[in-house]
């Protein structure tokens, strides 16, 4: 285990900015940086990163954390292979205690299981290039399959005899225990004798995105009604089901080149097009696609293409692993192959030439292809077309909202018109999914949204350190942007500068201002200007539009800023905007004082060194003093909710 002084000394030297920065061009914005998210994708910038505060947080998919948490979604490591990581880039040494037992166990067996695999599929490699069955049946089994030699290396194919224990008693010989070769699923036990589990097949080893060998799957020669087709490793610390795409490693690269990933279903798909120069494609190997995977292919790309041979069965299996892809931005094409052809048929029939103008020809959309089979199956049952209705506005809603508004747009008109429902009708529907989603989401964390009323008293310290009507407050933040952004302020070349430079956006909870925040300042940079009040009032999709077109109606402020823009602002309306502009800042200001009094009481709980603590508790004074001069300078003014709900 990782000594606690090795942590603390890798948390002291990461810099979330040198961290993130090996991996996202990251721009900076006034005390932040800002780039486009690593984890979700999109083409205007929400990811941002404050160094002050050590943490990131986009506002497209809500992901946030700090350096660590970065490391662990990013790479997918665990956190203490994390904190290697980290002392890996900063040439830490890092110090180690001893492991407790049952831990050192669980890490060992992981580790024996993989060299364990690795010398199972070079035996069985072996066994088929090298001896006189493996010859025999099983090169001659490929080669009537049409693989050739090339490719029964590139994918460490292999052959155990029909012996009984040939595998079993090779590896007793190497001294591997019978309880790992157990494990492993490549040998049982049966009234106290031993003997291989594939018995004349041929052998696939399924290997990681790094080339380990995770486990294995032995497909039978004849055809037996009795046993299994395949036979594939049992889960073990190795092998998770869920988690295994057979090719990964072999076409990881073409994968990343091409950017798509073909999606099959078999083992042999998988090779043949490989064979016939098709190196971008995986195969989930006849299981459902899940989160896990397709986190798996998402590192490579975001473009995918299934291909399917389209029974009942496999369709409805399709479908459940189609939305998850939609819920991760995946742009998901389908390809239904001909009757009775799957890939590696295809492929070996026809060349890639063909398969690749194939695909082109058949490629459909999710949407359309659910229309399709969901129209096939309704007929006229009403019934059963508006259950129809409402699984595909489920499936639009999931099309990445943040970026892909025109898209699920194109989607909705498509499908209202083939459905035969009105558009607007079934705009509200999916606005209707995306809503109970969001809230869906958001119920754990929520606090107490009860609005507050305007206070006569002057706040007492313990009310000003509940902020409950965080979103509010945001929203007005959002509001005082657009509508006074241009203007003068102090110091400043603008309010909109001075927002910039003052208010961190990693303190913004809700996810839409967040967006439309950065969307804001991405404008300023790029044009030099501040945003239009046009840009939010017009934006494009309906729901956003409306939410904001609440917000800025209201009747003072509004006519303000017209004025200011024609020129005929009076002496008493720009001291309004400029009270308006103050105590939102001051909100954010105290907030931020706020949290960083909570961070520090949260060490101070922790903190046994008496002279660290004395540090800490100045440093709590003085936060304090910071805490109320803020509310001297600025009374923030509680704003009503009902501008934008
Ligand atoms: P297929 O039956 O389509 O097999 O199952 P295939 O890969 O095309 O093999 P060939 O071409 O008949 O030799 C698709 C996938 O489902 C899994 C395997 O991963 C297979 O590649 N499967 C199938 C099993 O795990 N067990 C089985 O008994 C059958
Ligand atoms: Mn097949």
């Amino acid at each position: 285990m990782i000594a606690q002084s090795s942590v603390d000394e890798v948390m002291s030297r990461a810099s979330i900015i040198d961290v993130v920065g090996q991996f996202v061009r990251l721009k900076k914005r006034g005390t932040n940086y800002i780039a486009n998210c690593p984890f979700h994708n999109e083409k205007t910038p929400s990811f941002n990163v404050s160094p002050a505060k050590g943490i990131y947080k986009c506002f497209g998919c809500g992901k946030a954390g700090n350096v660590i948490s970065f490391i662990q979604e990013h790479e997918k490591l665990t956190y203490p292979e994390s904190i290697r990581w980290l002392a890996d880039f900063y040439k830490i040494t890092i110090k180690e205690t001893e492991t407790s037992p049952e831990r050192q166990i669980q890490q060992q067996a992981g580790e024996a299981l993989r060299i364990l695999n690795e010398f199972a599929a070079k035996h069985f490699h072996e066994t088929l290039m090298n001896t006189e069955e493996g010859r025999l049946i099983g090169i001659s089994y490929f080669k009537q399959r049409g693989f050739r030699k090339e490719i029964i290396e590139r994918f460490r194919l292999g052959y155990n005899p029909e012996q009984n224990d040939a595998f079993y008693q090779a590896a007793i010989i190497k001294g591997y225990s019978k309880e790992l070769l157990e494990k492993a699923g490549l040998i049982k036990n049966r009234n106290g004798s031993y003997f291989d589990v594939y018995r004349g097949r041929v052998i696939f080893p399924i290997e990681s995105m790094t080339g380990r060998i995770l486990g294995f799957g032995a497909r039978i020669l004849k055809s037996n009604e009795k046993a299994p087709k395949y036979i594939n490793t049992p889960e073990n610390e190795l092998y998770i089901k869920s988690k295994v795409l057979y090719g990964m490693f072999q076409s990881r690269q073409a994968i990343g080149k091409q950017d798509e990933c073909f999606l099959v279903e078999g083992y042999t798909d998988v090779i043949s097009l490989h064979q016939g120069g098709v190196e971008n494609v995986v195969s989930s190997s006849g299981t459902s696609l899940t989160e896990d995977k397709l986190r798996l292919i998402g590192q490579l790309t975001r473009n995918l293409t299934i291909l399917y041979d389209g029974d009942a069965a496999g369709i409805k299996a399709a479908i459940r692993g189609l939305d998850m892809a939609l819920g991760q931005s995946f742009n998901v094409q389908l390809v239904l192959l001909p009757e009775g052809e799957d890939p590696d048929s295809f492929i070996q029939k026809s060349g890639a030439a063909k398969f690749h103008e194939y695909v082109k020809e058949h490629k459909q959309d999710v949407i359309n292809f659910r229309l399709q089979v969901g129209l096939q199956d309704a007929g006229n049952d009403p019934v059963k077309r508006s259950k129809l209705v409402n699984e595909v506005a489920e499936s639009i809603s999931r099309i990445n909202k943040a970026e892909d508004f025109s898209l699920q747009n194109f989607y909705i008109r498509e499908a209202a018109s083939k459905l035969k429902v009105d558009e607007t009708g079934l705009v509200n529907l999916v606005n209707k999914y995306i809503r109970d989603r969001v809230e869906q989401e958001n119920k754990p964390k929520r606090r107490d949204e009860a609005i507050p009323e305007p206070m006569e008293e002057p706040m007492g310290e313990e009310q000003f350190h509940k902020p409950s009507s965080d979103e509010v407050q945001e929203w007005q933040l959002l509001r005082i942007l657009i509508e006074y952004g241009h203007l003068a302020y102090e110091g400043y070349e603008s309010v909109a500068k001075m927002i910039e430079e003052r208010v961190d956006p990693a303190l913004l909870d809700t996810q839409l201002v967040g967006k439309l925040f950065n969307e804001y300042f991405d404008h300023y940079t790029h044009f030099g200007s501040t945003p239009e009040i046009h840009y939010f009032v017009n934006y494009p999709d309906p729901t956003i539009r409306q939410t904001l077109a609440q917000l800025l109606h209201h009747d003072t402020e509004i006519s303000l800023n017209w004025k200011a823009k024609y020129g005929i602002e009076s002496v008493s309306d720009s001291m309004m905007y400029v009270n308006d502009v103050d105590s939102s800042l001051s909100y954010f200001e105290n907030k931020k004082v706020i949290v960083l009094l909570e961070e520090l009481m949260q060490k101070l709980s922790t903190e046994t060194d008496p002279l660290k603590q004395a540090r800490m508790q100045m440093k709590y004074l003085e936060l304090k003093k910071m805490e109320r001069e803020i509310l001297k300078r600025h009374q923030p003014v509680v704003f009503k909710s009902s501008k934008h709900k």
